[in-house]
């Protein structure tokens, strides 16, 4: 069931945050809804596992795997694990393909990334999104501040990403009528994300708060690149020297401080990577792209599961589905 992300945070808020995870493919989206159902052996869901989550999907998704045929394995989704309850959201949106997210009348949510430009700007940007996905019934995300790392149309080095500045951020908020914020608070995209012990400014995530008590936060660039994997992928063949990311641990204390939303894309293509890597040294002569499919849908739906766990949803989609009436 297709839900918007204000319906979910609104459950949420400051006890637990929503995955919000990137797919491009029949394998990933089989293996995001399997693991958010916890679904066992036997297909059953794992209530005391199962959580409500978010689909995210970047406009380098949409022209990979093309829109339509993402909206259909989507559909197909929904129609298969009738009990998953989740929200469809534009990752990193620039304003015309927002427009045609809204116009499509498939997302529920999108995201304006207008953090490139001057304050102003940005706020000039986001208003006009916000208009339009409101008088539709979709709800809209912005970013404030800037994250390191690659985004879609923008690269960030790590001496120009701003933190976001929690004066700015109640005035956005005011300024614009955003439903929820994204907020740079040290992470970055991509799999090299500290170079040292640098970490969260929870510092910052406070002061937010304090401004802007009970609004929803969002939190990009949250992928912990397990170092266990990085070996493996490295054993295998990759070259992922020094790849560092966030302690899930931290994601608890983000939840509290305002949090509700988590992006996580690079540790879903570590395990890609990992099981590929894997599978084609240890068969080479093989070449049937099914057998290393399967071991990562079922490697992709375990890790999601745990990392629900950390987020604190796992276990909470039956409230969600009473909460909602469902
Ligand atoms: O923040 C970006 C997401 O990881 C999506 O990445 O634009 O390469 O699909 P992508
Ligand atoms: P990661 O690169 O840390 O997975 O972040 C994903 C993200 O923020 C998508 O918007
Ligand atoms: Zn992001």
């Amino acid at each position: 069931m297709i839900v918007t992300t204000k319906q979910l945070f609104e459950l949420a808020y400051g006890k637990y945050a929503i995955g919000a995870y990137n797919i491009n493919n029949v394998e990933q989206c089989k293996g995001l809804f399997e693991g958010c159902l916890a679904l066992g052996a036997d297909g059953k869901v794992n209530w005391d596992l199962a959580a409500p989550f978010i689909i995210q999907i970047s406009k380098g998704a949409r022209s990979y795997t093309n829109k339509v045929f993402l909206e259909g394995l989507i559909r197909a989704a929904d129609e298969i694990y009738p009990d998953a309850v989740f929200a469809v959201h534009l990752d990193h949106g620039d304003e015309k393909t927002c427009y045609d997210c809204i116009e499509s009348g498939f997302y529920s949510s999108v995201m304006i990334d207008a953090s490139h430009e001057d304050f102003d700007g940005n706020v000039a940007t986001t208003k006009r999104v916000v208009d339009a996905a409101h008088a539709k019934g979709l709800v809209v995300e912005a970013e404030l501040g800037q994250l390191g790392g690659v985004e879609e149309h923008v690269q960030v080095s790590e001496a120009d990403a701003k933190l976001t500045d929690p004066e700015q951020a109640k005035e956005f908020v005011k300024r614009t009528g955003v439903d929820s914020l994204a907020c740079a608070i040290g992470t970055s995209h991509g799999a090299f994300k500290f170079s040292g012990t640098q970490g969260l400014h929870f510092d910052v995530l406070a002061e937010i708060q304090k401004r802007l008590p009970g609004f929803p936060l969002v939190m990009h660039g949250s992928s912990s690149v397990p170092q266990d994997e990085v070996e493996r992928i490295n054993a295998a063949g990759g070259k992922l020297a020094g790849a560092k990311g966030v302690n899930a641990d931290e994601f608890a204390q983000a939840a509290k401080l305002g949090v509700t939303k988590i992006n996580i894309d690079t540790d879903g293509r570590l395990v890609w990577t990992r099981v590929h890597r894997e599978y084609f040294k240890n068969h080479p002569e093989n070449f049937d792209l099914r057998p290393p499919g399967k071991i990562f849908i079922d490697e992709y739906a375990k890790f999601i599961t745990a990392k629900n766990l950390k987020l604190g949803s796992s276990g909470q989609l039956k409230a969600v589905r009473k909460a909602l009436g469902l």
